[in-house]
C-alpha cells in the first residue's frame, strides 16, 4: 500500500513519518512514535479514551486519519506536565480522586483542558456536557468534574459559574449521548461529522 509522508508536530518536537492513508491519528502517535498517552478503547468514536488536542481543539484521535493531520500540532496528555510540575487538571485528578483504572483519564484531560481554554469559569453543568463524549467505567464521574473545577480554580478562572450545583445526574445521561459531542466548542469532530470510513474515502486511499 502507498505510504504517505507526513509531519506531525506533537508536544512541541516535530516528527517527519511515513503512514498509510488507512492508519489512524491515534495507531500513528502510539505505534510510530511512541505516546501511548492516548488509549484505545472503542476505535468507533464512542468512548473519548484516545483524546488529543489538535491545532488546539480536543479531538478523538481514533476519528482522524494521520494524513488528515499533516502539518498540525498535536498536544497529547505526556506534554501536560511542565518544568516537572504537574498541570492543574493532573493535580485536580490528584487532589480529588478523579480516577480509578486511569483508562479514560488522559482523554478526559485533553477534553478538559481544551474546555479550559475556551470556558476557564465554568459551571458543573458545562464541564458534564463537555465531558459528555469522555466515558468512565470507574468513577461516576463527580470526582472527574470536581478535579475540572479544581484546575478551573488553579487556572484563574473560579469553576464556579452560573449553574453550579443545578443538579445535572451524576452520570449525564452518557450512555445515551456520548458520541453526541467530542469536543467542547463548536468545531467539535463528532461521529456524525467525521468517521474514518469517510475520510479514509476522502483520501483516496485504497
Ligand atoms: S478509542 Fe474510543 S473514541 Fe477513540
Ligand atoms: S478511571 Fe477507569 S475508566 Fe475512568
Amino acid at each position: 500500500m502507498t505510504s504517505h509522508d507526513i509531519e506531525l508536530t506533537v508536544n512541541g518536537t516535530a516528527h517527519d513519518l511515513s503512514v498509510e492513508p488507512r492508519t489512524l491519528l491515534v495507531h500513528a502517535l502510539r505505534d510510530e512514535l511512541g505516546y501511548t498517552g492516548a488509549n484505545v478503547g472503542c476505535e468507533s468514536s464512542t468512548c473519548g479514551a484516545c483524546t488529543v488536542q489538535v491545532d488546539g481543539d480536543a479531538v478523538k484521535s481514533c476519528t482522524m486519519l494521520a494524513v488528515q493531520a499533516d502539518g498540525t500540532a498535536v498536544d497529547t496528555v505526556e506534554g501536560l506536565r511542565e518544568d516537572g510540575e504537574f498541570h492543574p487538571i493532573q493535580e485536580g485528578f490528584r487532589k480529588e480522586h478523579g480516577l480509578q483504572c486511569g483508562y479514560c483519564t488522559p482523554g478526559m484531560m485533553m477534553t478538559a483542558t481544551a474546555f479550559l481554554e475556551e470556558n476557564p469559569d465554568p459551571g458543573e453543568a458545562e464541564i458534564r456536557e463537555a465531558l459528555e463524549g469522555n466515558l468512565c467505567r470507574c468513577t461516576g464521574y463527580q470526582n472527574i468534574v470536581n478535579a475540572v473545577e479544581f484546575a478551573a480554580d488553579e487556572m484563574g478562572g473560579g469553576g464556579a459559574g452560573a449553574d453550579a450545583g443545578d443538579g445535572v445526574a451524576a452520570d449525564g445521561g452518557r450512555a445515551t449521548d456520548a458520541t453526541g459531542g467530542v469536543v467542547a466548542g463548536d468545531e467539535a469532530t463528532t461521529e456524525s461529522e467525521t468517521t474514518p470510513h469517510d475520510d479514509y474515502e476522502s483520501t483516496g486511499g485504497n
